[in-house]
Parts: structure tokens; sequence; C-alpha cells
């Protein structure tokens, strides 16, 4: 990762980014002539295969935002408690919502407005910071546009991504739009609309090496200070955005930013009304908290710029929620310093102080490892006092009744807060992170186990498509390869359990049938059936979790070494964790 931490802390202190895809697909709301186009509201000029000529009469009609959609934009997004807005300044449609001297399709040229600036100045005027989008790759409106060629599927259909019906020719020039669309419009938004925080480019598609350095030079060149996401490709980052609605599970120390949709759409679908609970979303700003990561969360307005009703109640109530909760949100938080997840919800630190995030219906709070006793626990929204237990390094407490959804409790020591060991089993479950497990090998068992590395990289399937493994374990595709895991239990009957990523494997598929055996300390247990499914979202390919059982034993108190293998070579195992929990 380049420039590690060179603004990202700013970011990580801001906490809360508001995403915001808006442009003409946004006043077409997934509909075109009548009928319903699937997939996500943006994508629409591509799925309903709607002619450029036709899409640009629809826009000068149809699309323009109300005078006031900046202020009210930036207005939400403070209510939000986010710190800055990553706005749509080009995307895959190849219509600019900023002035540009590259061509006539841009939103001066169609109404005097240049969008893009008047939302930047507005976040200056109230205090937010900016970042733009921009399509590198596809660009349905340019022959040239990555993608543009004419393939088609096996069975006939045509293929993702690709404008075939403006421009059957086969032969594109990527280069002829790479610089003479792409990198001029690139200089031109870090150009002439201040300090950005952020460009986030998208997507990765079959962009070479040698010009996704050249346009983070171009970047770099402008605005030194401006961040680069990871969809640039090729590793030319400064922090990595994971797959759409994908969750982090735990803080491996790399900078990472979560990406999430209210319903199913980036673009305003009138549609799709599958909204997600303002819990349920707080729930995964906490997620983040944990995890060390940056939130990024979408709203698609509608055609003039307006927010739907439901987006604008979920802010706000996320925005009460971060008011009432801040000193566990801001200020340069810590992720959770424990070596593994918990049940009861989230944990993060800051200096002396560890915040504890707990959903409704919790167990009761139960985490070990801790080096001395906390002088008091509160609950951080009215600072009430809530009696605790310590003893070796285990500290517990139950919550209030009238405790609302994702209540932040504190646990304040004396001194910075240390923990050691590794996983230990609290309240009846060991959790054993594949981010502390190590690899080794059958072939060379003389070589001693190593950590494993995330792979921030995108990878690209065919088809253009891409997947991003940053929150989950990618390329265990041998059986000559197995994982060790360690930890601590009480002792008793537990039932072990595999928790993996449904995602598309650096191999290609989904990743559906598993062949795998647990090993605890020398007691094998074939991984089986799935008992637990957890779908983020349907927007996204790779964030859904499964939880298998791999069967029960009795273990006595003290150390267990588990041992994680493939039973077949092929297909990752995309791993998250392995849990051992304690039924009697
Ligand atoms: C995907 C979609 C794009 C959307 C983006 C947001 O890349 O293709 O439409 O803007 O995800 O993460």
């Amino acid at each position: 990762m380049k420039n590690k931490d060179l603004k990202y802390a700013r970011l990580m202190d801001m906490r809360i980014g508001m995403f915001v895809h808006y442009g003409i697909y946004s006043a077409l709301g997934g509909f075109w002539k009548g009928n319903p186009a699937p997939g996500l509201g943006e994508w629409i000029q591509l799925r309903a295969r709607i002619p450029n000529a036709d899409y640009e009469a629809f826009a000068k009609e149809n699309f323009l935002p109300r005078p006031d959609f900046a202020k009210n934009l930036v207005r939400a997004a403070k209510a939000a408690g986010a710190g800055y807005i990553v706005f749509t300044s080009k995307h895959h449609d190849g219509f600019c919502l900023f002035k540009t001297a590259v061509d006539g399709y841009n939103s001066f040229d169609f109404y005097g407005r240049d969008i893009c600036r008047e939302l930047a100045d507005e976040c200056r005027k109230q205090g937010l910071g900016v970042g733009f989008y921009y399509s590198h790759t596809l660009d349905w409106h340019e022959k040239n546009g990555a993608g543009n060629v004419c393939v088609y599927n096996p069975e006939g259909t045509p293929a993702n991504n690709r404008n075939n019906w403006d421009f059957p020719d086969k032969n594109i020039d990527f280069l002829q739009y790479f610089y003479g669309k792409c990198v001029p419009q690139v200089k031109e938004l870090l150009t002439g609309y201040g300090p950005l925080e952020l460009i986030w480019f998208d997507f990765p598609h079959d962009i070479t090496m040698e010009k996704s350095k050249e346009l983070r030079e171009l970047v770099k060149k402008y605005q030194p200070n401006c961040l680069i996401n990871s969809r640039i490709a090729h590793g030319m980052h400064d922090y990595v955005s994971l797959g759409d609605n994908a969750l982090p599970t735990m803080p491996h120390g790399l900078n990472i930013e979560c990406l999430v949709t209210m319903n199913h759409t980036w673009g305003y679908r009138s549609d799709d009304q599958e909204w997600k609970s303002s819990a349920e979303l707080i729930n995964i700003l906490a997620r983040n908290l944990s995890a060390g990561a940056t939130l990024l969360l979408n709203v698609g307005p509608i055609g003039d710029g307006t927010l739907t009703d439901e987006t604008v109640q979920i802010l706000s109530d996320i925005g009460s929620y971060a008011r009432k909760n801040a000193e566990a949100i801001y200020g340069g938080l810590e992720p959770n310093p424990f070596p593994s997840p918990f049940d009861f919800g989230q944990v993060a630190m800051l200096d002396n102080k560890l915040f504890f995030y707990l959903e409704k219906n919790s167990k009761d709070v139960c985490v070990s490892g801790l080096t001395a006793s906390p002088r008091r626990v509160y609950r951080v929204s009215d600072s009430a006092s809530k009696a605790f237990e310590y003893k070796d390094g285990e500290l517990s407490f139950s919550r209030f009744t009238d405790d609302e959804e994702l209540s932040v409790y504190c646990a304040e020591f004396d001194t910075r807060v240390e923990i050691s060991g590794e996983a230990k089993e609290c309240g009846n479950v060991l959790t054993m992170h594949v981010c502390h497990a190590k690899k080794a090998s059958r072939s060379n068992p003389d070589t001693a186990p190593t950590p494993l590395v995330y792979n921030t990289e995108h990878t690209i399937l065919p088809g253009g498509a891409f997947i991003n493994n940053t929150d989950k374990l990618s390329g265990w595709v041998s059986t000559d390869e197995y994982l060790i895991f360690e930890g601590e239990v009480k002792g008793g009957k537990y039932e072990a359990e595999l928790v993996h990523a449904l995602g598309l494997s650096a191999t290609g598929p989904l990743v559906e049938r598993v062949q795998a055996r647990i090993t605890v300390n020398g007691i094998p247990c074939d991984v089986g059936e799935e008992v637990y499914r957890r779908v983020a979202s349907k927007t996204g390919m790779d964030n859904t979790h499964v939880i298998r059982s791999a069967g029960i034993l009795t273990l006595p108190k003290g150390k267990v070494k588990v041992v994680l293998e493939k039973l077949a070579d092929g297909d990752c195992i995309p791993v998250i964790s392995v849990r051992l929990n304690r039924i009697d």
C-alpha cells in the first residue's frame, strides 16, 4: 500500500462519509419506457440497452437538480454525522456533472450548471470534505470506453458492461478514451474544485498496471494529499475499498473503507423499497469502528436531487446515534484490541477507554485478556454507571434493561487499555479469526507456519466484474496448505464451527460446496451442513457469511490448537473464523 496513513487518519477521524450516486439515471428511477430494467439503478442505460441519443434526449427534458439541491444534500450529510461526501462526477454512462472542456456531454453544456462545483462549494461552506467518484474505465457514451466491444456470452446474451448497440465495432482503442477523456477530466477535477479528500475510481475492469500508475501519478502531481481508493487497480491505491456491501470482520492494520447501500441499489430505483433499518445500518457502523474501517454510506437522490423520506429518516437516525455516542465514534478511535470478534456486539477503544456496542438482545458482555481492572463501567449516552465483575483478566457485566438499540458502554481504565495473549473463550464462545491464523504446508513440513497475508487487490473476473477479498481469506486453493488457529477454552462440550464468506473465489465460481475438516487438539471433525447464513445485501457479490457446523467434541480446560484442512483442491474457501461454542 502506498503512502499509508498519509491522510487516511483524517478520514478515520471523520469516520462516516456520504456516498452520493446521482446522474441522469436518477431521473429514470429504474424504469425505461414504463418497464423496469433489472439491476442497479445507475446501470439502467446498459440493462435497458438505451441508445445514447435517447438517453441524452431524456436527460435534456427530465434531469435537473433543484437550485437548492447541494445545500440540502450537504445538510443531510451533516445531520448523519458524516464528515465528507463522495459524489459521482461521472458514472459509467459517461455523463459529467461538471463543466468539462473535453466534450459537450455534461451538465454545464446541458443546463448551464456545474453540479460538482455547486456541491464542492456547499461542502466547504458547511465544513465537509469533498471527494469525487470517477468511472475511469467504463464509459458507455464513448466508442472507446472500456468494454464497448461487441462481446456475447456463450448463450448469446450480451456480456456485461458493454454498450454494443451504439458501438457494434469490436475494435476499440481504449487509449484514445483514456487520454482523450479520462486523463483530461481527472485533471479538471483535481485542478478546478479545491483540495479533494479523495478520488474514488471505479472500476478496475481490464486497465493495465501502466495506466493505473499514470493515473496515480496524475492525482499525486496535482494533489499529493488526495487519497486514492483501491479500485484504481494494480495496487496504486492509498486505501482499500471493500466489495460492495461487504463488511469487515476484524482489524488487520490496513486502511479500509466499507461501502454500503440503504436498499439494494446505489442510484435511485423507485421500485426498491426494501430499506435496511436504521438499527441495521448503525450496527454496520459499529462493525466498522471495531474493524478500524471508515463507513461510506450511500444515498441515491431522485431526479431533482431530493432525498427520499426513508433516506432522510435513516440519515437523521444515524446522526442522532453518532451525536449521542460521539466519544465512542470520532476522535481517532482505535479498533477492537482483542484477538477475536465477539458474539455480544462490537468493541473499539480509545486510549484508556474500551467501548462495547451492544445489540438489543445480545448476550452479556464478557471479555478476557485484560491486564488490569477498569475503574468504572458506564453507558456512554447518559453516563449511567454499571456494576461489573473483574477477575484474572476477565471483565463481565450485564446491560441495563432500558437500553436502546446498540447502546454503547465504556470500561474506563487508569492507563491505556492493554490486552495479553491469544484468543480466549468468553461468554461460552471461543472465536479464532483467520487474521491470527498461520499457514503451513504438507510438502514442506520443516518450514515454520507463516502468518497469512491479506490480498487487498481486486480480482478481475471474466466479463470484467471484480471481487475484493480484504475481509476474508483468499487464494487458499490447494490441499497441500492448511491453517493453524490457537486459543484457550474453559473446558466442556463444544460445537466446532467454520465461518466463511460465500463470495466469488479467486478461482471463479461461488463457493457453495465446502469440503474441509477441523481438527481440534487432534480430534477430527468434518465440516458439514450450513446452519446459518447472513446476507448483508443483494447489492454486491461477496457479502454473505455462512456458518457450518463441524460436530460436537469434549475438551479439557486449556490451550487448543485447531487445524483447518481442505479436503479437495480447487475453489478457495474464503475463511473468516473457526469457533468453538460451549454447549454444556
Ligand atoms: C459497482 C457498480 C457501480 C457502483 C459501485 C459502487 O462498481 O458497478 O455502479 O457505483 O459499485 O461501489
